[in-house]
């Protein structure tokens, strides 16, 4: 419902499916969250103990018609309200990705509305702007499932890839340390969980690449530290080492991003704040010990709330309108794409 006699508020909505949330939300520009609906795949994948693409895709296609409905519902408004229509395009699971990329484009198309594709990295790396409206430039601490980044943020895709993981994304650690501990899946929030029953010093477990230069990830090999400790005991003390796990992924956090922010500091770049994004930023011991690093650098440390850190249409919204304010539209050839670094040129987008 456009409102009247006052300057028409710009809503753009935000379709995310590039992995197991099938998610749309609805923003404007002064900040507002008129939508955020989540439909989790979790008993989908569930029994395979990670998400399968193809069950993926699928379900998308069965609930974005129906979630788009209800974000509009929630918003109170209508297709032709929006003044654009944003996607997620990459990276991710190409099928799923093209499932929103398709619908996106097609009610543009419809609507007569512009299309933004938005890269699902940029999103997670903006949405502090939406929360906490966060100037440029800052430091960005990626962390979720499927990446771990530290990224020189300087404006709309304008980004600096200092660093980033060599093996697994640190999500993936924590998935498959709770599947190793038994603790089912999501790994991450299970472990949290039974973390807060054991003690974190309890074993010394390897935090790879501690204390190297350098602002890159490594965690497979504190994932076999962690599986031949499992085999050493019977019965597992599942709370002392999920703790220990989590202590270890914190550390080797804290030392990387440290790193991230001495190198800035040598270079004289200045930044704002550390952001911390992605579904593993939802970790309470993660927060608190780069809060303290923040802390020591005299920078705010800004985390979006739990439900803006793992996946969500909402974020697709926000970058999409801050594209748009921009007058960066795409056009309806735009190619979805499994991979998508968010530091490749502005030409990449093509
Ligand atoms: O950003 P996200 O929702 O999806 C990707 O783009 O990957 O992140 C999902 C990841 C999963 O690996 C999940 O286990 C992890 O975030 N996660 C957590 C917590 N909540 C979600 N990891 C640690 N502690 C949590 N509380
Ligand atoms: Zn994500």
């Amino acid at each position: 419902m456009a409102q009247e006699g006052k300057k028409p508020r710009m809503y753009v909505l935000g379709l995310e499916t590039s992995c197991d949330e099938t998610a749309v939300g609805i923003v404007d520009e002064q900040r507002h969250i008129l939508a955020n609906r989540v439909a989790t795949q979790l008993t989908e994948h569930k029994p395979y103990g990670g998400v399968v693409p193809e069950i993926a895709a699928r379900a998308h296609l069965d609930r974005l018609d129906d979630l788009i409905h209800g974000a509009l519902d929630d918003a109170k408004i209508s297709l032709v309200d929006l003044a654009g229509i944003a996607a997620t395009c990459g990276p991710g699971l190409i099928g799923g990705v093209m499932v929103g990329a398709m619908m996106g484009k097609s009610m543009a198309a419809v609507a007569k509305k512009p299309f933004i594709a938005v890269n699902h990295l940029e999103a997670h790396a903006l949405t502090a702007r939406l929360t906490n409206d966060v100037a440029f430039p800052y430091l960005l601490l990626l962390i979720s499932g499927g990446h771990c980044q530290l990224l020189l943020v300087k404006g709309v895709g304008d980004y600096r890839r200092l660093g980033t993981t060599i093996d697994d994304a640190v999500g993936e650690c924590f998935d498959k340390g709770a599947k190793l501990l038994g603790l089912g899946y999501p790994g991450g929030p299970a472990l949290e969980e039974a973390a807060k029953k054991g003690d974190g010093r309890a074993f010394d477990l390897p935090r790879p690449l501690r204390g190297r230069a350098g602002c890159d990830f490594s965690f497979s090999g504190l994932k076999t530290g962690l599986r031949q400790v499992t085999e050493t005991k019977n019965p597992i003390p599942v709370a002392d080492l999920a703790a220990s796990l989590q202590t270890a992924i914190a550390d080797i956090l804290f030392d990387r991003t440290q790193n991230a922010l001495a190198m800035l500091a040598e270079e004289n770049e200045s930044i704002t704040a550390l952001v911390v994004a992605g579904g593993v930023a939802a970790n309470q011991t993660i927060r608190r010990s780069l809060a303290a690093l923040a802390a020591t650098h005299c920078i705010p440390c800004v985390v979006p709330p739990p439900a803006l850190c793992t996946d969500n249409g909402v974020m697709v919204a926000w970058a999409g309108l801050e594209r748009l304010g921009l007058g960066l539209t795409d056009s309806f050839d735009f190619a979805s794409r499994p991979r998508w670094p968010l530091d490749s040129k502005a030409t990449d987008r093509a």
